[in-house]
């Protein structure tokens, strides 16, 4: 484990800032209490790099997360920014990187936190005790597919598209990563694609399936329409243990696993490359979130999604289990104390704001590890 553990911290737009702040001072405290240095740089992306730079992320800041060990984001977009060109969008600056580090994996864990289980709109019976995790391919497919664009016909109609493809390789790295992952939790793996009207949907059955049977018969494989998986997850998501699926249905599927939870600002999420022969892989942790307009700049966001996101930066690029694990008590224990952000509030309960809720996880944290 290197000494100093180089960080890229990308707090972004709108809400993405005033999370990364409470994240900030998590990360000062393990510094102070934990023994372990960060060495952190921070940068502008997404609509705060167009208003300096004139463009959503540079090369250079491309370069210095290529550079990390690991890099956390916060959050870019904004109605500000919505009528640049597709190429100039914040939302590049997250496309970007996602491609450029090759980061395929993107790990969306979904967890029913117990004091949480009344905040979900499902009943409590549906949801208690949830933990399901959704990797969702994210270097391919629909969002990366050639060709793609909007062309004027002859009778001057205008025609979008886009191309929804994958490789076999694309296909096996991303569903290796969702075995691997079953193998060290309840063994099952459920394959989501449309391959009764898709192309490649049906590849990505086949390859899927031969993976299986080839290198993971001790993973119990299921497979699933994309639709049929959208209502299975409200019908009974405990029926899932890790779904694979591809960028588009991933993206859609973790919000829909989100409101399971009791809102989209509790999911963290990890993308994870391809790792080198001496184990090294890049890495990138953002809530699903995104930078939520329409409460930016209130001070009411909630901040646990980003502190979870740091959660699995320890665990994952860094191997700090029990850091992480300590995270992740420190705030079930502030929910478990009645604390509450608007976007979870429930009767009872004292409701706060960002910075509240970020100072009560620090005092948790002093408090576990005092
Ligand atoms: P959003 O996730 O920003 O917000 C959806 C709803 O959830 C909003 O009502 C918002 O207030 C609420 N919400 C989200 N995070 C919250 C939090 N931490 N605490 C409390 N409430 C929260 O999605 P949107 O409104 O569709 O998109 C807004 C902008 O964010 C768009 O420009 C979009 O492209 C971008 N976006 C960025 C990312 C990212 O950077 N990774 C992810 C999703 C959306
Ligand atoms: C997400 C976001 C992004 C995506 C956008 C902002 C490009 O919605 O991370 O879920 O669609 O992947
Ligand atoms: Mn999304």
């Amino acid at each position: 484990m290197p000494a100093n553990k180089k960080l890229l911290v990308l707090p972004g737009d709108g809400i993405g800032p005033e999370v990364m702040r409470e994240v900030r001072h998590v990360i000062e405290w393990m510094d102070r209490r934990r023994s372990v240095t960060f060495e952190i740089e921070e940068d502008l992306v997404g609509g705060a790099a167009i208003d300096v730079r004139g463009m959503p992320i540079t090369p250079d800041t491309i370069a210095r997360a290529r550079a990390a060990d690991a890099v956390l984001f916060g959050s870019v977009g904004g109605p500000q920014w919505d009528n640049l060109g597709f190429d100039k969008r914040p939302e590049i600056a997250i496309l970007a990187l996602r491609r450029e580090l090759g980061l395929f994996a993107n790990l969306r864990p979904a967890i029913v936190l117990d004091p949480l289980v009344e905040a979900s709109t499902l009943k409590p019976d549906v949801v208690r005790g949830l933990d399901i995790m959704i990797v969702r391919e994210s270097t391919g497919g629909i969002y990366f597919g050639e060709p793609r664009g909007v062309e004027t016909l002859a009778d001057g109609q205008q025609r979008g598209f886009n191309t929804e493809v994958y490789t076999t390789h694309e296909i096996q790295r991303v569903a290796r990563v969702a075995f691997e992952l079953a193998r060290k939790r309840q063994g099952r793996v459920c394959s989501v694609e449309k391959a009764n009207v898709m192309e490649s949907g049906l590849l990505w059955r086949q390859v899927v399936t031969a993976l299986g049977a080839a290198e993971y018969p001790d993973v119990s494989l299921s497979h699933m329409y994309a639709d049929n998986c959208a209502m299975q997850l409200v019908r009974n998501p405990r029926q899932f243990d890790v779904v694979v699926t591809g960028n588009l249905f991933g993206d859609i599927l973790s919000d829909l696993a989100s409101m399971l939870t009791g809102s989209l600002g509790m999911l963290p999420s990890a993308t994870l490359g391809q790792a080198d022969s001496s184990g090294r892989r890049h890495a990138l942790y953002e809530p699903i979130h995104g930078s939520a307009p329409d409460i930016a700049g209130k001070g009411i966001a909630n901040p646990l999604a980003q502190m979870l996101s740091f959660a699995m930066l320890l665990r994952y690029s860094f191997a700090m289990e029990e850091d992480a694990a300590l995270i992740e008590r420190a705030c079930t224990n502030v929910l478990a104390s009645g604390l509450r952000t608007a976007d979870i509030m429930a009767p009872g309960m004292a409701k706060v704001g960002t910075q509240v809720m970020g100072e009560a996880v620090l005092r948790e944290l002093d408090k576990l590890a005092a």
